[in-house]
């Protein structure tokens, strides 16, 4: 299990992987091509090793040189005469290389693991045969292995049914400049995924082929082959989905790049929806910067057919939005890495999400979300949207983040990175119940406590104790800004001294409000409390009297407790053991000390005016939580 720490408003910059689709892309490309080529800034992971090994298999020279790839083009003919390829669980290289390997010298069986072997080939394999192919195959259901009889590829005119996935198309296209005539394909069905098939264009292009759309579903493709280049691969637009949503989730600013301002993949589609969502974006330069407003986030209604990868982060961010997010016309999604429908389904409704689904599309809403062990199914997209709802719920945990690897090994790096602590903030006059609050809210999420109150408290009590006036301030100045002071959980160390016991006296109670007031005390003590935060990246739960408004002006997390005024009295008599007499004395001994808090000049008692309000007078402390944790989740949105 992986926990996932949950994440204050985000500053940073990510460096992509290179694209998966164009490395594939460009690899079959290259592996075609006359001449040496060179791939600079490829994705090295799970799916294009696939490809890589696979090429090798089928005769091609091809490796590592740092950080990119060379490959020593095979001018149209795959030496390989018999070979078995282990396509693994890639389906570009499973698909490519079908309708790569009738251009090899002999008998080719293409096979892969168990999911690989549920999803579809059929349609293409009866596209290639009917352009002169001898393409069988072997497995279940229309699925791998395929078994191709090589070499035969005569071009001409193909049907190609195309509803199922956009990688028939591409293989295809791929193959086809080596193919013996020009070729003709005639694309049927609804057309899913078009994006990716003028990916494969673009990159062929690049090489040299001569491909053209004909008309809306005609493409063409002159037979000529490929040329060696140096190809500058882009950064991944289907992995920049995952911080750009988490920064429309967690708030701040990130950029990532290399992504061209021309560029024309896919998952890009994703960009306006996060904008219609709330979100700021603008490119330049190659980079996409992002900066999110999660208060602002939005539900929306989108056809994603062009972007199915972009489905799953989406999905996560319309459980913390206002309203439903609806994503239609997206039926490929099940055959999938995993029947991602169905995936999204089971985990969101883990962590309390309302999803309707149907065979072709999502809707999401999240009302009452709560942490949960999450399950990847063995998909790294699932694994990577996922683990963004965790930046937004404490205590969510992963089962097999490993699944990353198939296209981001480095992709749990990026996100610790990406991350600041959350600090919930929680203020309020005496009695409010900002300490048991803010104790029950930390141990539910895991997270740091510090009670601030103690620590003007226990300031005041060394100013007491070295016998100094509490208006003071240059005496008392001196003496706060030299204190050795540490508050833990269960205790509160004076040099090595527990003053636990000590701090809640009247006499302490008297004077704290005149110690606290004065700026030299106040400068000592914020200036410690950020300290603390800082060595609490695990996330931390802040009390007091300024916490949003002065000590963490940008927690995405504020609250604001009030209560009645008697009903603060008898909790506080209550809590010190007092008799119930007490209690007219002990409300005006609160009143006078939120007077004095609220009316001081340097950082007074007041709510910020982005924290939630939460009037505790009529609520158990555990329905204060409950409320608070569902407040902190939503971040007021
Ligand atoms: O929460 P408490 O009653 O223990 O706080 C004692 C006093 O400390 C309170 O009257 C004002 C001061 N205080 C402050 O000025 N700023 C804070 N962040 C916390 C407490």
């Amino acid at each position: 299990m992986r926990p996932i720490t949950s994440s204050g408003p985000i500053a940073s910059d990510v460096r992509l992987p290179g694209s998966k689709s164009i490395t594939n892309r460009a690899l079959v490309a290259a592996a075609l091509a006359e001449g040496i080529s060179r791939l600079v800034g490829p994705l090295r992971a799970d799916d294009t090793e696939a490809m890589v090994d696979a090429l090798q298999r089928l005769g091609v020279s091809v490796g590592w040189r740092d950080d990119d790839l060379e490959i020593e083009g095979a001018s149209g003919r795959f030496p390989a005469g018999e070979a078995i390829i282990d396509a693994r669980g890639s389906g570009t290289t499973a698909r490519f290389l079908t309708a790569a390997a009738t251009l090899a010298s002999g008998t080719i069986t293409i096979d892969g693991n168990s999911r690989l072997r549920r999803r579809p080939v059929g349609d293409l394999a009866r596209a290639l045969n009917l352009l002169g192919a001898a393409v069988e195959v072997a497995g279940h259901e229309d699925s791998f292995p395929v078994v191709v009889h090589g070499p035969a590829l005569s071009g001409g005119a193909a049907i190609l049914e195309a509803g199922r996935s956009s990688q028939f198309a591409s293989a295809i296209l791929l193959a086809a400049p080596c193919a013996e005539t020009d070729t003709i394909l005639e694309l049927t069905g609804s057309i899913v995924s078009r994006p990716y098939i003028d990916q494969t264009i673009e990159v062929m292009r690049a090489f040299g082929a001569t491909v053209e759309w004909e008309g809306p579903t005609t493409l063409a493709v002159a037979g000529g082959g490929y040329q060696a280049q140096t190809y500058q691969v882009e950064g991944d637009a289907s992995a920049a989905v995952y911080p750009l949503v988490a920064a429309t989730l967690c708030g701040g600013t990130v950029t990532v790049g290399p992504i061209g301002n021309d560029s024309v993949q896919a998952d890009l589609a994703l960009l306006p929806v996060l904008e219609s969502m709330g979100a700021d974006v603008e490119r330049s330069d190659g980079r996409i910067e992002l900066v999110g407003h999660p208060t602002r986030l939005a539900g929306v209604t989108v056809d994603l057919n062009d972007a199915p990868d972009a489905v799953l982060a989406l999905a996560v961010a319309g459980m913390f939005a206002k309203g439903r997010t609806e994503i239609t016309n997206v039926g490929n999604l099940r055959i999938k890495e995993s029947d991602r429908i169905a995936a999204l389904e089971a985990e969101l409704g883990k962590l309390g999400a309302d999803v309707e689904a149907g065979e072709d599309h999502l809707s999401v809403s999240g009302n009452n979300l709560r942490p949960a062990s999450i399950d990847a199914h063995g998909d790294h997209r699932i694994a990577m949207a996922l683990a963004l709802a965790g930046l937004r719920i404490p205590g969510v945990e992963m089962a097999e983040p490993q699944v990353v690897a198939k296209t981001w090994p480095g992709f749990f790096e990026m996100l610790d990175d990406l991350q600041t602590p959350l600090v919930i903030t929680i203020d309020g006059p005496g009695g409010v119940g900002k300490s048991t609050v803010s104790r029950l809210l930390a141990v539910r999420f895991g997270f740091g406590h510090l009670e601030t109150g103690a620590m003007y408290r226990t300031a005041t009590l060394a100013v007491l104790e070295a016998g100094l006036e509490p208006g003071d301030s240059g005496q008392v100045a001196a003496l706060v800004e030299a204190l050795d002071m540490d508050v833990t959980a269960d205790s509160i160390l004076l040099g090595s001294r527990d003053v636990i016991g000590l701090v809640r006296s009247d006499e302490v109670g008297a004077a704290v409000s005149e110690v606290s007031a004065l700026p030299a005390v106040r400068r000592a003590l914020v200036g410690w409390q950020r300290q603390w935060v800082a060595k609490h990246p695990e996330g931390a739960v802040v009390e007091g009297r300024d916490i949003g408004t002065i000590v963490f002006p940008d927690s995405p997390a504020k609250i604001y407790l009030t209560a009645l005024p008697e009903i603060r009295a008898t909790r506080r008599v209550k809590d010190m053991g007092l008799a119930d007499e007490e209690i007219p004395r002990i409300a005006a001994e609160l009143a006078r000390r939120d007077h004095f808090d609220s009316t001081r000049k340097m950082s007074p008692l007041r709510p910020a005016d982005d924290a939630s309000l939460v009037d505790t007078s009529e609520l158990t402390a555990m329905e204060v939580v409950d409320l608070v944790a569902q407040l902190v989740i939503r971040r007021g949105s």
